[in-house]
């Protein structure tokens, strides 16, 4: 043997003989207990995948497909040695608990229940997807996984009615959800802007309730040349989409909790059916604001009639236990008004209205429990005096909750915030629109579900958590995708894994493998892991979103309403004071302001608040931008009249002087304007030098 063989020799044999480094594997949700054994087992097209209980014949091709999709590997259908095995073993407990053995005489996933069964599948998928790429074999190392949720309620909420996503985007979505096994999706189904399920006995719910004319002028200018009316938007599930929906998660193990809103969120139905309401003279058209309506259901005899009715057709349709009935930001101030409510009321002993919303919400629980369900409503429910056995989802934080578990009642903690996934995950101008606080990765990871204010039997009464998808800022369903990855699968490791195995660090380096798996089914996602948004591109301009603002009352990155199709500018802004901040600007040297600004449609339902925007008179016909230094009380350095533009034109483009200021300085940005509706947005600002 020469030199150099030898040498090659010696290393070859220490590579061969040296204890193999384990390295856990990245998995997400981290699993209850991950044990190396010793030895491999190789994944090919020769490997067969056994089953021997029908009920597994989906999961069998559930693995089968992801692994195909993933990876090109097309595992045998059949019997044979050396197979990957789903065995049903009743000595395991727990309804969604499994045990995943990789030895080198082959893989077993045994369960007890089809839960489990199928969280294996996933897991081995997740094994078999380590690296990303067509493969013809892989190797896997020994490993035995004992594992079981931490919750039984591990949710998601998706808005399809704010806006519409299609049939197979939802199988979409509640196949991602299963792939992170997440297991009950709550689907917003019934809200003011639209009513979206098929009631056999009401069809005018979908036929008038399930269509608006979008907010702006570019929309009521898009005429529908059938109707030689503006075209309207919107959509709903027939009878026959949703039993198709609800299988396709079933299969899954995803319930799908329906939502149907009441006593508030109601315009839609009314519209439809304008007895249902509180006042003599609803609106006639399902509107197209965001926000807060009066518009309450009128609790008497006759609604309860149709809400029942409407509740029959939902139960035949949704297996689910659980049904939702909204019960959130529910004004009373029509109810106080309405004589015939008010002597109700009165009749019914109960002492105000939101006693008259807990005897409304108790009504229809009794009605549901009648039928085998239970009710699920968000916290302000509680106010009312709640069912004893009524469960409540807390989002205005995580009070409800508490109060909740301290008074015997179930709980699911959707806090905003922190579980809203339609708040922007980094500032910086590439996000698409969203709420306007930063919910980071982090911020989700960092989520305690485990509150220190209940004890550990008060803890008992915390069923889950769930993150919202709210859609009213999501009109492409893409960015659903985008809103949901990857803090969707930082929630499934909360809502998973046991507390104890919890750990930023180890979570963060198991994402990227996560996102390519996304990447390899295409499914959409974010890219914003960690850290600091970009920088801006040119110290001389700013996105509205690299801008600070003037104040926090309500702040949105939304998207004008033109183009009609196609891709919008999107704008950062409090709604309630349009008025924006560049600190530290390099004013020195600057002789001029170039910026750019739409004219948006104010459809925001506030309330008494609309008098509280701030709308500084103008002095010329269309308002003026403003430039004012070292704070909104400074000097003004610059006074651009805007042109005359009909709302939702598109961006304008307007630049004018500055007065010649050294060095850097605090800008404040803002407009005068004729009205609060339409009104100037400020999309970008660039300093000009000669
Ligand atoms: C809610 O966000 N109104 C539940």
């Amino acid at each position: 043997m020469n030199r150099r063989l030898l040498s090659l020799f010696v290393i070859f044999a220490a590579v061969s003989l040296a204890p193999r480094a384990w390295s856990a594997p990245l998995l997400v949700p981290m699993p209850a207990k991950v044990v190396e054994q010793s030895g491999a087992f190789e994944v090919s097209a020769r490997t067969p995948i056994v089953y021997f209980d029908r009920r597994d014949a989906f999961a069998a091709r559930y693995l089968f497909d992801l692994v195909k999709r993933t990876r090109g590997i097309a595992l045998r259908q059949g019997r044979g040695a050396k197979a990957i095995v789903l065995k049903r073993d009743t000595g395991i407990g727990g309804d969604e608990a499994y045990r995943l053995q990789v030895a080198p005489e082959g893989v077993t996933i045994s369960a007890r229940t089809g839960s489990g069964i199928f969280y294996g599948v996933v897991t081995l998928w997740q094994l078999l997807t380590q690296t990303a790429g067509e493969a013809d074999h892989i190797v896997l190392n020994a490993v035995t996984i004992d594992d079981a949720p931490r919750f039984v309620w591990r949710g998601m909420l998706l808005d399809s009615v704010r806006h519409f996503q299609t049939v197979s985007f939802v199988k979409q979505f509640i196949d991602a959800m299963a792939r992170e096994k997440l297991n009950v999706l709550q689907w917003h189904l019934t809200d003011d802007q639209g009513w979206r399920i098929e009631i056999k006995r009401y069809p005018r719910l979908t036929r008038v309730g399930a269509w608006r004319v979008p907010a702006g002028e570019a929309a009521r200018r898009d005429i529908d040349a059938s109707t030689g009316k503006p075209r309207l938007y919107g959509g709903f599930y027939s009878q026959a989409d949703i039993r198709d929906i609800v299988a396709y998660a079933a299969e899954r193990h995803v319930t799908i909790v329906p939502e149907i809103e009441m006593p508030g969120h109601a315009l839609a139905a009314i519209v439809s059916y304008p007895w249902l309401a509180s006042v003599s003279n609803p609106p006639s058209e399902v509107s197209s604001d965001w926000g807060v309506f009066p518009y309450l259901y009128n609790p008497r005899a006759r609604t309860f009639q149709f809400l029942e009715n409407v509740l029959t057709e939902v139960m035949a349709l949704f297996p689910s236990r659980y049904i939702h009935v909204g019960g959130d930001e529910a004004v009373k101030d029509q109810w106080k008004a309405n004589p015939e409510i008010q002597a109700r009321m009165h009749a019914l002993g109960l002492a105000d209205e939101n006693a008259l919303q807990g005897w409304f919400i108790a009504r229809i629980g009794k009605f549901l429990a009648a039928h085998g369900r239970r009710l699920i409503g968000w916290d302000e429910i509680l106010e009312g005096g709640v069912p004893p056995d009524a469960t409540i989802t807390s989002w205005r934080g995580i009070d409800g909750a508490i109060t909740a578990a301290k008074t015997g009642h179930d709980a699911v903690l959707s806090p905003a915030p922190v579980l809203y996934f339609d708040n922007r995950q980094v500032e910086g101008a590439a996000e698409p629109s969203g709420r306007g606080a930063i919910v980071s990765l982090k911020d989700v990871y960092d989520f305690d579900p485990a509150p220190p204010a209940l004890s550990d039997l008060e803890r008992k009464q915390i069923i889950g958590i769930q993150a919202n998808i709210w859609t009213e800022h999501i009109r492409e369903q893409k960015n659903v995708f985008y809103a949901a990855f990857p803090r969707e699968a930082a929630l499934a490791e909360i809502a998973w894994s046991p507390a104890a195995t919890r750990d930023w660090s180890s979570f963060l380096a198991r994402v990227p493998a996560e996102l390519a798996r996304l990447d390899a089914l295409g499914t959409g996602h974010s890219n914003h892991l960690d850290g600091p948004p970009p920088a801006p591109a040119s110290p001389d301009r700013r996105d509205s979103h690299e801008l600070g603002l003037c104040s926090n009352g309500v702040v949105l990155s939304i998207e004008g309403g033109a183009p009609v199709a196609g891709p919008r500018p999107v704008f950062l802004h409090d709604i309630m004071n349009p008025c924006w901040i560049w600190s530290k600007a390099p004013i020195g040297g600057a002789t001029g302001i170039s910026i750019t600004a739409g004219l948006l449609p104010f459809n925001f339902q506030i309330g008494d608040d609309r008098a509280k925007v701030t709308n500084r008179p103008p002095a010329t016909p269309n308002g003026e931008f403003e430039v004012r230094l070292d704070g909104c009380d400074g000097p003004k350095i610059a006074t651009l009249p805007m042109p005359h533009r009909g709302a939702d034109e598109g961006l304008a483009t307007i630049h004018g002087p500055v007065v010649p200021t050294a060095g850097t300085h605090d800008l404040c940005l803002m407009f005068t304007t004729p009205s609060v509706d339409p009104y100037w947005a400020l999309h970008s600002v660039e300093l000009v030098r000669k």
